[in-house]
């Protein structure tokens, strides 16, 4: 069965949202170079490539429905944070947003008792959760160093935190 052309309009524009996600984690990557705290750039490139899979994921979901993808286009992100903490704070905030999102995709499947995408959706449910929870470790990590130098010795510990999560 076809899913309707709303839930799929919706699909679509969750495809802007996540490569907006991979927009602003790279944006993110390029600051904190520039202030020279490479491991949470690393952190953030592995995160905005994750993102980059949530859109192709969707993509494809739409595509094996039989429905043409279209790209939309994104948003500038912000460049102007000052500290990793304000980065990372702006990386949960936006998880959150993105946890909304989700939720109202599939308030979109439920209203059209569409059951294939609503399952299709459980993952990204299920990833929300992980997305919030990483964020919010990290930003407490981020939290209790209170000094550039202990925020370099955290640099040491994070990537840690991130093993366990595997690939995608
Ligand atoms: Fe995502
Ligand atoms: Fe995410």
């Amino acid at each position: 069965m076809m899913i309707s052309s709303k839930v799929a309009d919706r699909l679509n524009l969750q495809i802007k949202y996540e490569y907006y996600s991979y927009w602003l984690y790279q944006q993110m990557v390029f600051v904190l170079e520039t202030m020279g705290y490479t491991v949470f750039a690393k952190w953030f490139t592995a995160q905005a490539a994750e993102e980059q899979t949530h859109a192709l994921k969707i993509a494809k979901y739409l595509l094996d429905q039989g429905y043409e993808v279209k790209l939309m286009a994104l948003e500038e992100p912000p460049a102007n944070w000052k500290t990793v903490e304000e980065i990372v704070q702006a990386a949960l905030d936006h998880e959150i947003e993105v946890t909304k999102n989700i939720s109202e995709c599939v308030d979109y499947a439920i209203e059209a008792k569409d059951h294939a995408t609503n399952n299709f959706l459980k993952w990204f449910v299920d990833e929300q959760v992980e997305e919030v929870a990483t964020a919010k470790e990290l930003l407490s990590l981020v939290q209790m160093a209170k000094t550039p130098d202990q925020i370099l010795l955290l640099e040491n510990r994070i990537m840690e935190l991130r093993a366990p999560q595997g690939g995608e």
